[in-house]
């Protein structure tokens, strides 16, 4: 994009909170957010009992804070009760809320669909109903594979209101991926559709499902519920299958709901880590909905006026946390949208903001700048052709935003008047974790600043100890919190090894590595540390794409998959193959390299395709026969090699991965 001078420049700018902004924040100026910062270092317990009392409704009020006989299973508000879908519905009846559109839904085709919070809550609790006489009780697990639409939302909702554990997989992984899910979640029941819309096409839900458990080992799903989302009809199992509205006919739209104690486990949403296998993410229930209502307030500020957008998936962290469950804790009106910011043309978001008035626009770096380059090459579709006016707070998330991207945002969607939060945060923290404050914290672009009040976040060495500012190290947080990860389902383990490594003596490793600045103390995410890539915000395990690919064993004899720099994507997806039969070249080439992005597709999922797929004889490896990866990087970056090589094996492999494309 813009040269690197530019960049350096605009890093060090300071853009400092809007007065009118922090005059009506909730936390307002750096006081505010020190004073915060001082009552949980001063009585951490405390500070987290009082949020909890304030921001949940509690059926059993907890007497113990915060458990930590057997850390890092640290437990939260252990004998406390709720119940999260009250916590989202039931809470606003009676109150001016109860009227106010919950959701505004709209289409992949522009359709606009609006349902009110007591409305929604009608309709979870029918649906909950229907679960409920499906035999799901609590602690079940239930898979939801539903497009972007209320009836996502309901499907969570409905089995947080009866105490059923969701597992949500996004729409866009395959039916392998939906297999693994379902067996090591051990689910009773899908909840999916017939078909979903993205960009004008009807996509398939159903069919993967049924792929997905034709594949074997699924005999503990007991029923497959169906949302017809589109007049063409599906494959339908009999005794199995229902539809949405058989399994709704005839129930009832109230539905007390089920009080939980506040570990249990709300849900489970499965994620790329450093070995093969997605980890399977668990979420208690009251830290969890305790930390989505108040970030909501403090990073987003809200008020009973806003019309809150953001744009993630629910099939992701980022559309439980601010989309299924945050806004509505939070009573705020959300914006739900099916489709895809390029569908019909990139002005898209920008002419939703402006007919549905959208007053806090939150989204990730990926489309903010693929969305830039669609303005520079059509000035019809750049954000200046429509009316922005109603946006006062912009978000962003899911990768480090680059500061020519951060300029554009505040410029041209913000109007230069609007706060971007910066919010780092993962899978496994539930919610926002480094971000500025609104009404706060004055701004530097590519930084994601200070860490939330009651979060101890720091950057450290490998062993542990504090690295001072200016100087790079490892994320780490040193206390626990409310919405941190409890475990990974099914492998206490290897959640042990991942995020308390002995080495780090209780510490939390987020798997960032991260500087703070030498004047602000302000950190800045510089990437993943481990052998996770984030490619469009989308997180992906390079062994998890090895595994796929040299799962083709008719072709594939050894692979090896590391990232690149990429403007658009942020990273991008660069695998190293070896094949069983001679390397090929030329046309072969490329249609060998489809023919494995065509694979993966189908293994994982159309987001973990390579980009870049390179043959050669072999591998550059040491003579232990341990791949070198850190030269895979540099060959992928098209960087000349400078590391060392005399360890390796085969030092003519480089030249020749080097030269093929
Ligand atoms: C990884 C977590 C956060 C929800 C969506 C992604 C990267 C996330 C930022 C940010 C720099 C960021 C990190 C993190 N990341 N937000 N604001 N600045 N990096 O959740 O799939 O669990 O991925 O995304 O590398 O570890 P996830």
């Amino acid at each position: 994009m813009s040269s690197n001078i530019e960049s350096v420049l605009v890093e060090n700018r300071v853009f400092p909170p809007p007065e009118a902004v922090v005059k009506a924040a909730r936390i307002s100026g750096m006081a505010g957010y020190e004073a915060l910062c001082r009552e949980a270092e001063q009585d951490f317990e405390g500070f987290w009992a009082r949020l909890a009392r304030e921001n949940v409704v509690w059926n059993k009020p907890f007497s113990r804070v915060l458990d930590e006989s057997n850390a890092p299973f640290y437990k939260w508000f252990d004998d406390g009760e709720l119940n999260a879908s009250a916590n989202c519905l039931d809470k606003h009846m009676g109150t001016p809320t109860e009227n106010k559109a919950a959701i505004v839904f709209e289409a992949d085709d522009g359709k606009v669909t609006t349902v009110t919070f007591k409305e929604l809550l009608a309709r979870v609790s029918q649906f909950a109903n229907a679960l409920k006489a499906q035999g799901i009780k609590k602690g079940d697990r239930v898979i939801v594979y539903m497009p972007m639409t209320i009836e996502g939302v309901i499907a969570m909702q409905a089995c947080a209101r009866i105490g059923a554990t969701h597992s949500v997989v996004f729409g866009g992984f395959s039916a392998k991926a939906l297999n693994e899910r379902i067996i090591d979640a051990g689910a009773v029941a899908v909840i999916t559709a017939n078909f979903q819309m993205r960009g004008g096409k009807e996509l398939p839900l159903k069919s993967i499902v049924d792929e997905g458990i034709a594949m074997g080992g699924c005999e503990c799903i007991k029923s497959v519920l169906v949302f017809q989302r589109t007049a063409t009809p599906c494959n339908m199992v009999a005794g199995r299958d229902k539809t949405f509205d058989e399994v709704l006919q005839g129930q009832s739209t109230t539905c007390a709901p089920e009080p939980v104690g506040a570990e249990h486990p709300l849900f489970i949403l499965y994620t790329s880590g450093s070995t093969g296998k997605p980890k399977g993410v668990q979420h208690a229930t009251g830290g969890y909905l305790l930390w989505a209502n108040l970030t909501m307030q403090w990073t987003f500020d809200v008020k009973p006026s806003d019309v809150f957008w953001c744009t993630a998936d629910i099939g992701w962290i980022t559309g439980h946390t601010y989309v299924a469950y945050g806004p509505l804790a939070a009573g705020v009106t959300q914006v739900v949208f099916e489709g895809i910011p390029t569908y019909p043309n990139a002005g898209r978001f920008w002419q939703m903001i402006e007919k549905h008035k959208v007053t806090i626009f939150y989204t990730a770096p990926t489309a903010i700048r693929s969305l830039i380059k669609a303005a520079d090459s059509d000035e019809k579709v750049h954000p200046k052709n429509w009316d922005l006016s109603s946006l006062r707070i912009l978000g962003s998330v899911g990768e480090p935003i680059n500061p020519e991207a951060w300029m554009w945002y505040h410029r041209h969607v913000g109007g230069e008047r609007c706060p971007i939060v910066d919010t780092f945060w993962q899978t496994e923290t539930g919610g926002h974790m480094i971000t500025p404050l609104p009404g706060a914290t004055p701004l530097v672009p590519g930084s994601c600043t200070l860490p939330l009040p009651g979060i101890m976040a720091a950057i450290v060495d490998e062993a542990g100890h504090d690295v001072p500012n200016g100087a790079g190290g490892i994320l780490v947080v040193k206390r626990p919190w409310p919405s941190m990860i409890r475990t990974i389902w099914n492998d206490p383990e290897r959640f042990k090894k991942s995020y308390f490594p002995e080495e780090l003596k209780g510490l939390y490793l987020a798997g960032d590595g991260a500087v703070r600045s030498a004047d602000r103390g302000y950190f800045r995410i510089t990437g993943r540390i481990d052998d996770v890539l984030n490619v469009s915000g989308h997180r992906m395990g390079t062994m998890e794409i090895e595994s796929a690919l040299v799962a083709k064993t008719d072709l594939v004899a050894e692979a090896a998959v590391v990232g690149r720099p990429d403007d658009l994507t942020g990273e991008a997806i660069c695998a190293f193959v070896v094949l069983k039969r001679p390397r090929p070249t030329g046309e072969e080439a490329k249609q060998i390299a489809n023919e494995l992005r065509n694979w993966v597709a189908k293994e994982i999922g159309p987001i973990a395709k390579p980009k870049d797929i390179r043959f050669g004889d072999n591998l550059p490896k040491t003579r232990s026969g341990k791949i070198m990866r850190r030269l895979l990087r540099s060959i992928a970056k098209g960087e000349a090699i400078t590391q060392d090589t005399s360890t390796l094996e085969n030092p003519a492999i480089l030249e020749q991965l080097a030269q093929t494309n």
